[in-house]
């Protein structure tokens, strides 16, 4: 019991210290801008995102009416939240920290800043700096992902090209995420990985990866910058996995699946106990009446 006093104590006292301690925004991230201006339309949008998934914590900003979690979560409106840059909320809204949960999987980046220029509505003081634009020409249109199998490296290629006065160019310095589609969400494989002079990024494909019964695999490509690509992906199935040659789980005879499919031990044993146990019934009732009939027989009347 006091083990688990003292255990509990401590990680209090450890919440506690990291609640008083400073939550540190790498440089880089600090000083990211949001691609777009804000302006009331997308206060408007940010609002609505806020009030679905922060207000339950943070609270209506300006009433000071968060709840009392520790840390607390600080008010939109305060100071601390406030004196934040435009990269720093970014980021500690992209990856969280204890109890404040990260949103990168569940917000785009673009929504992300819909909610930060929302928070921003509620600071008099505060001024716009938007980032810079690329030069003009360098505008990504019509951004094309043609994702190949190089066999001799064993590796996955992404080629990523723009239409530049009606060209096709290739994009250097492509940030791109490679996934595998799979049943329940997409497997990452690899790291980020950013295109070279060609606007060709290589991702290690693992030689182990099951496909499907063919060893097909969709292969899903996704820039990290959504803002400057727009919300553009490609997919692509390509027979690079391990043939899985497990079926599916309604083809044979399995638990679940109707009483045809069932396994026959499982089908047998049912059978066999249900018999066993309504014999046992029938025998016992049997047996009564037996005892009833002798019972009857010898009191007569
Ligand atoms: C489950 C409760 C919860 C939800 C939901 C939540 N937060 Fe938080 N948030 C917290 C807590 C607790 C902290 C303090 C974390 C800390 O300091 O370690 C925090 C801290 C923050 C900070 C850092 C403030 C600072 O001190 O610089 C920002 C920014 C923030 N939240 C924004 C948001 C936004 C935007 C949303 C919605 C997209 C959101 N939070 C949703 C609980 C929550």
């Amino acid at each position: 019991m006091t083990r688990i006093f003292l255990v509990l104590l401590t990680i209090t006292l450890f919440a506690c210290k990291l609640s008083a301690q400073e939550w540190v925004v790498p440089a880089e991230n600090g000083a990211k801008l949001s691609p777009f201006a804000f302006s009331d339309s997308t206060r408007k949008a940010g609002g609505d995102l806020y009030n679905l998934n922060c207000k339950s914590c943070h609270g209506d900003p300006g009433k000071n009416n968060a709840v009392k979690l520790v840390p607390l979560p600080p008010d939109a409106a305060s100071t601390q939240m406030q004196k934040n840059t435009d990269g720093a909320l970014l980021y500690k809204i992209y990856e969280g920290r204890l109890l404040m949960p990260s949103f990168k999987n569940t917000l785009s980046a673009a929504d992300l800043w819909r909610i930060i220029s929302f928070i921003r509505g509620f600071n008099d003081k505060y001024v716009q700096e938007v980032a810079p634009k690329p030069a003009a020409g360098t505008f990504l249109e019509n951004v094309n992902f043609q994702i190949t199998w190089d066999k001799d490296w064993g590796q996955v290629q992404v080629a990523v090209t723009s239409l530049k006065d009606l060209k096709r160019v290739p994009v250097p310095g492509a940030e791109l995420k490679l996934f595998a589609k799979r049943y329940f969400g997409n497997l990452p494989i690899g790291e980020t990985k950013t295109t070279d002079n060609q606007g060709i990024a290589q991702f290690n494909f693992p030689t182990n990866l099951p496909g499907d019964s063919a060893g097909v695999v969709t292969l899903l490509v996704q820039p990290v910058d959504q803002a400057a690509f727009g919300e553009t992906k490609a997919e692509t199935s390509l027979a690079i996995g391990i043939p899985n040659n497990r079926p599916a789980l309604n083809e044979q005879r399995a638990l679940w699946n109707v009483v045809q499919k069932t396994p026959v031990w499982l089908l047998l044993t049912f059978i066999f106990t249900v018999l066993t146990v309504w014999g046992f019934i029938v025998y016992v009732m049997l047996q009564l009446k037996a005892i009833f009939k002798s019972g009857s027989e010898n009191n007569p009347g």
